[in-house]
């Protein structure tokens, strides 16, 4: 779960949070007096951070939180490898809404993420928060933001469908980081955009995006013996330059010396086999309509039982 870095000195240096215990990778700007210990504690359901033990296990009797303050716009079970079947569910945060939450949630991301600087500033975002139910709640997994869709579409169709992605150490490399990167793509699909994430991407974030990217063009090109990548882009609603950069960096794209022209090479044994997810999203179990730009205060609406398309609010397990 750690991970050696060569500054010694990240503030703070370990969090508590729910039953882990998790070396942070770089600093983040918590208040002065809250990271003058190495160890800091976080509540896995609000986000509150607090200094010392006692102070979470009084806070843990009086908090009234066990989900995300947020819209629940997606739940189903996953079969999680080497886990089991597992209840999955991902929140839509408004940052102008739940505020202190989402700051929150960037002070905690910033301890992973090296280059990516929002904190204070969350009212033009929407933050995606994917957790694992079980009978005591909704656990926090991992997040996407996405700055609010803007009402003028870029003339290319394209806008950023995540700015950043982050997934907590104990719970990386069972899929979820992938299942959050189709989520996003999901959500563009819904919106009728192309998306793709915020640059630059981190070195894990390239190769998390890399193999999502090659897999779906991968499967986009199946059984057709010619297509544009206009036409992939719109199978597969990424940009036309993720596309490029996919290709290229997979050595998919390759120049024909004779015609001067490019052609896309795929093998039998990437068809085959390549880059399958550990974990798919299932995009009936979406409950979502598009975030609608200033003036919404509804996400959706569960009085519209009779409308089949509009999206109605997920119940909460007689459990929580
Ligand atoms: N080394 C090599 N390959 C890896 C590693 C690793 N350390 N970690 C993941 N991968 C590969 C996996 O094999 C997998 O490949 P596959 O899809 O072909 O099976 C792919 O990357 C995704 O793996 P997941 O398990 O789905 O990813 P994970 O849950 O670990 O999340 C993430 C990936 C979000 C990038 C995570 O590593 C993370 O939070 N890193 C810190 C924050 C960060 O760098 N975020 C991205 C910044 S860029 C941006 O925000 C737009
Ligand atoms: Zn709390």
């Amino acid at each position: 779960m750690s991970k050696s870095k060569e500054i010694p000195s990240r503030y703070p240096s370990i969090i508590e949070i729910g039953d882990y215990e998790v070396d942070t990778w770089y600093s983040s700007p918590y208040p002065q007096e809250y990271v003058t210990r190495n160890k800091m504690y976080i509540c896995e359901f609000c986000l509150s951070y607090m200094k010392c033990h006692k102070t979470l296990l009084r806070h843990n009797e009086k908090c009234q939180h066990y989900c995300p303050p947020a819209n629940e716009i997606y739940r189903a079970v996953h079969d999680i490898h080497k886990i089991g079947p597992t209840q999955l569910s991902v929140y839509e945060a408004d940052g102008g809404k739940c505020k202190l939450y989402c700051q929150n949630l960037c002070l905690l991301a910033k301890l992973f993420l090296d280059h990516k600087t929002l904190f204070y500033d969350v009212e033009p975002f929407l933050f995606y928060i994917l957790t694992r139910n079980d009978e005591v709640g909704s656990r926090i997994v991992g997040y996407f933001s996405k700055e609010k869709p803007s009402n003028i579409i870029p003339t290319n169709g394209a806008q950023n469908n995540v700015s950043c992605i982050m997934i907590l150490p104990q719970y990386q490399g069972f899929g979820y980081g992938r299942f959050l990167i189709e989520f996003s793509y999901l959500l563009s699909r819904a919106e009728g955009a192309l998306g793709g994430p915020e640059k630059p991407l981190s070195d894990l974030g390239r190769i998390s995006y890399t193999n999502y990217w090659k897999y779906t063009i991968i499967n986009a090109l199946k059984d057709k013996n010619e297509i544009s990548i206009k036409d992939i882009s719109e199978a597969t609603n990424m940009t036309t330059n993720d596309i490029m950069s996919a290709l290229e960096s997979t050595h998919m794209l390759q120049k024909d010396p004779d015609k001067k022209t490019h052609a896309i090479y795929l093998y039998k044994k990437d068809l085959d086999t390549s880059n399958k997810p550990k974990l798919s999203v299932k995009p009936s179990e979406l409950r979502w309509t598009k975030y609608i730009y200033p003036n919404s205060n509804r996400l959706y609406d569960d009085d519209d039982d009779d409308d089949e398309s509009s999206t109605t609010s997920l119940e909460h397990s007689p459990e929580r």
